[in-house]
């Protein structure tokens, strides 16, 4: 049974961190497919149930998590492609963002010169780079492109778990069908044990005969993930200008709702214990 709570006891939760932070991606090869809005709130999420929340964006464009939630840093502030050229770690680009518990690694668009110059040994640099900062963190939350280039192939070679992401519309169920395939892949060549933990269906209207056959399709594709459905809202779409998840911004709105009981479906995937739980909330 589903326990219902107020967003406020939503925030009362709380969790174990583990001796390893699970690296938790959001994917999807198109763009508009709600990977930042998703990372966003399950970081914030996360970070409020106790958690040290890293958040990376690996977006060069626009509208990316860094625009979100800017690093709370000097201005020329370094980057993830410092990262990648060889001139900075990983712990050194991280920043505190405006949310408690909530750091973000930057990306601007000069992040596109890591496609333009492929520097060598991109493919486990995040691996590498996660692993020497591992005390720090007790989750890491990667934010891919809308494209399997050498970033989100190190973000892929990174994690331990896999979202992958959905907009309801048909064409979209083509675009779920297509991650399966390099997945297959860099599971095989470079990273065995990632798990597709969850397949999220955003801005979805429940009711519709197609929304009600993408959950039947993908469920059939995906039989181990949790398919979860992120419900519409305008909201969604007003947070990132006032930079702030929808969490805060729009506290009571049904999609801030469907981030908190999805972060609450996702704590026994990745393997998280319980301090507070939801039930004994409720009580
Ligand atoms: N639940 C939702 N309801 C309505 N619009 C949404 C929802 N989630 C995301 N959006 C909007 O859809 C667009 C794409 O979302 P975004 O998270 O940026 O996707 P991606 O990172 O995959 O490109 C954005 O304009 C975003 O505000
Ligand atoms: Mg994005």
């Amino acid at each position: 049974m589903e326990v219902t709570l107020t967003p406020a006891q939503w925030r009362q939760l709380r969790l174990k961190p583990m001796a390893t932070a699970p690296r938790l991606a959001f994917v999807n090869r198109k763009g508009g497919s709600g990977k930042t809005t998703s990372a966003v709130q399950l970081g914030a999420v996360f970070a409020a149930w106790g958690l040290r929340v890293r958040l990376t964006d690996g977006d060069a464009q626009m509208a990316s998590a860094s625009y979100w939630l800017p690093p709370q840093a000097e201005r020329g502030y370094p980057t993830l492609l410092d990262v990648f050229m060889g001139e900075r770690s990983l712990a050194e680009v991280t920043a505190p963002t405006s949310v408690d518990g909530l750091s973000i690694v930057p990306s601007l668009d000069t992040l596109a010169r890591v496609e333009s110059e492929r520097p060598p040994g991109s493919d486990g640099l995040l691996a590498a780079e996660y692993a020497a900062d591992a005390e720090a963190w007790d989750l890491e939350v990667l934010d891919a492109a809308p494209a399997l280039g050498l970033v989100t192939v190190s973000m892929l070679a990174a994690s331990t778990d896999v979202c992958v992401m959905v907009k309801t519309s048909t064409l979209d169920l083509v675009g779920a069908a297509e991650m399966a395939k390099p997945l297959e892949l860099i599971k095989r060549r470079l990273n065995p044990d990632l798990q597709i933990t969850a397949v999220l269906m955003v801005d979805d209207d429940r009711t519709s005969t197609l929304s009600r056959d993408m959950v039947e399709r993908l469920t059939a594709d995906y039989p181990d993930a949790l398919v979860y459905q992120i419900p519409h809202s305008v909201r969604a779409r007003e947070a990132p200008g006032v930079h702030e998840p929808v969490l805060s911004y729009a506290p009571d709105n049904p999609v801030s709702l469907a981030y908190w009981r999805l972060g609450a479906a996702l704590v026994p995937r990745l393997g998280f214990q319980w301090v507070v739980s939801p039930e004994e909330i409720a009580r």
